[in-house]
């Protein structure tokens, strides 16, 4: 007898016969002669149903199994007479792994996303959450393709770092020194340190991904980042992963040309590959999705400078709980306003004002506004963060002493504006933000497997 192990997606269609299933019971329903099953082995959206009859030796065990059961089930796919699936096996064979007692958590209702949280071991076994975490998973890849078939350059930026590539002190310290080591110097003394300095987590693999632009031509980072900031929002985790693509002899607009060709990209993609998946939260999560893919696929991204948003923000009607001035940093409820109610599709902004960007963004003609973008979508707000990069190095020097950054420990990063310096910019995009975005899910916390925040560290 052939046995193969199928895929319950995607084999079923063309491959009746004798098949193996490995997986976890959902659902299961008992008749006088047969008992039915609903499993799932984690590969796709969809359950395959197995029916298992009274004649088979182990019956009697069969009927024990419960909600969450690990099996191994072999049998006939055959057409399936009964409605709601087009398939289901006729089990010859029913191997029980391992019963899961009715203290099983997942029991067949709806928990809610703040229930599913406080197990986030076990909620990549619902519909939902194992929807969630394929379509990251197809997403990461989706993005190597693109870069890939571009020719960027992958380039794996150190995640333990001496700089603070944004400036904003958000840094979570490296240090192999004890406490008690501490208490004794009476003060933390980094010359005694393993890296005998200062050393935190990366909040960005820019600086890096500069230095190869630089080298190589256009490089991309993609990994985790880490930032110790103290506010819990639904859309900041400690822990997230970015994409930073960084480009050579590019300027700010070549810079937002890449940004809305990737997002476009992406988002093809899902609907090609994820198409299943994405199914449920258009039904289940949030109806008007499938209007804000078309959006982002096929219209024009914005563009605006920051002066003009304020202007545009100041003349809306809307109450904002933050009031609008020239020079403040945008919050999320007008970044908001400025692309699902004013624009109503993605918008780039640009040209911020120099004292709320970071040292590296390249001073404008007016000496008062940067070379910034970022990238506001409907729902998210601020989903890509980038810039041209000063490439000249007395500017550079210049802003970094009006900013009192000390000059000594960039010393490599202002080499590179010191032999063959040239234009470039790029910008990081937050890979959590990007699907929260293709899924409608409101909390970043439910996109990540193990979300790390202020005060919580479990898994
Ligand atoms: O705007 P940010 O801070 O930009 C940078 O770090 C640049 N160095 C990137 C570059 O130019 N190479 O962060 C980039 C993006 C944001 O737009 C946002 O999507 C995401 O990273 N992000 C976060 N996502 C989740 N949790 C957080 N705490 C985040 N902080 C930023
Ligand atoms: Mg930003």
């Amino acid at each position: 007898m052939k046995r193969t192990k199928i895929n319950i997606l995607t084999r079923l269609e063309t491959t009746p016969g004798q098949v193996l299933v490995k997986g976890w019971v959902r659902t299961k329903r008992d008749s006088k002669e047969f008992s039915f099953m609903e499993v799932n082995d984690g590969s796709c959206l969809n359950n395959i149903q197995v029916l298992a009859n009274k004649d088979l030796e182990n019956y009697s065990q069969i009927q024990t199994i419960t909600t969450g059961t690990s099996l191994v089930v072999v049998g006939d796919l055959v057409a399936s007479p009964g409605k709601g699936q087009k398939w289901e096996i006729q089990a010859s064979n029913v191997e029980i792994l391992s019963l899961a007692p009715e203290s099983y958590p997942l029991q067949k209702k709806r928990h809610s996303d703040e229930f599913l949280r406080t197990i986030a071991h076990l909620r990549p076994r619902t519909n939902k959450f194992g929807a969630i975490f394929r379509i990251r998973s197809e997403m990461a890849f989706a993005i190597h393709k693109f870069y890939r078939d571009r020719g960027f350059k992958y380039l794996t930026a150190p995640l333990i770092t001496g700089s603070d590539c944004e400036g904003a002190g958000e840094m979570f310290r490296v240090t192999s020194l004890t406490p008690t080591e501490v208490q004794k110097q009476g003060k933390m003394d980094f010359t005694r340190d393993f890296f005998g300095q200062e050393a935190n987590l990366t909040v960005s693999g820019q600086l890096s991904a500069e230095m190869f632009a630089l080298s190589l031509g256009d490089v991309y980072t993609f990994g985790p980042t880490f930032r110790a900031e103290n506010s819990n929002t639904s859309r900041h985790v400690a822990e997230f992963w970015m994409l930073e693509p960084e480009m050579a002899f590019c300027d700010l607009n070549g810079n937002m040309d890449h940004g809305e060709e990737l997002v476009k990209y992406l988002v093809n993609h899902a609907m090609e590959f994820c198409e299943e998946d994405l199914s449920l939260f258009f039904q289940f999560v949030d109806k008007s999705l499938p209007g804000l893919m078309d959006t982002l696929v096929n219209q024009e991204f914005g563009r605006l400078s920051y002066t003009d948003a304020i202007a545009v923000l100041k003349k809306s009607k809307k109450a904002f709980e933050f009031p609008v001035e020239y020079g403040i940093d945008l919050q999320s409820e007008h970044e908001r306003y400025l692309a699902e109610d004013y624009f109503k599709k993605p918008v780039f902004l640009t040209d911020y004002p120099k004292d709320i960007k970071p040292f590296y963004m390249r001073m404008n003609a007016d000496e008062k506004t940067v070379a910034a973008v970022d990238l506001l979508v409907p729902r998210i707000g601020e989903l890509i963060g980038g810039s041209q990069r000063e490439e000249r190095l007395d500017h550079l020097e210049k802003r970094m002493e009006e900013m009192n950054l000390p000059k000594e420990p960039y010393w490599w990063y202002l080499d590179s504006r010191r032999y063959g310096s040239v234009p470039h910019a790029g910008f990081g995009l937050g890979f959590e933000r990007f699907l929260m975005m293709l899924t409608g899910i409101t909390n970043i916390r439910d996109v990540v497997p193990f979300p790390r925040t202020p005060g919580s560290i479990d898994f």
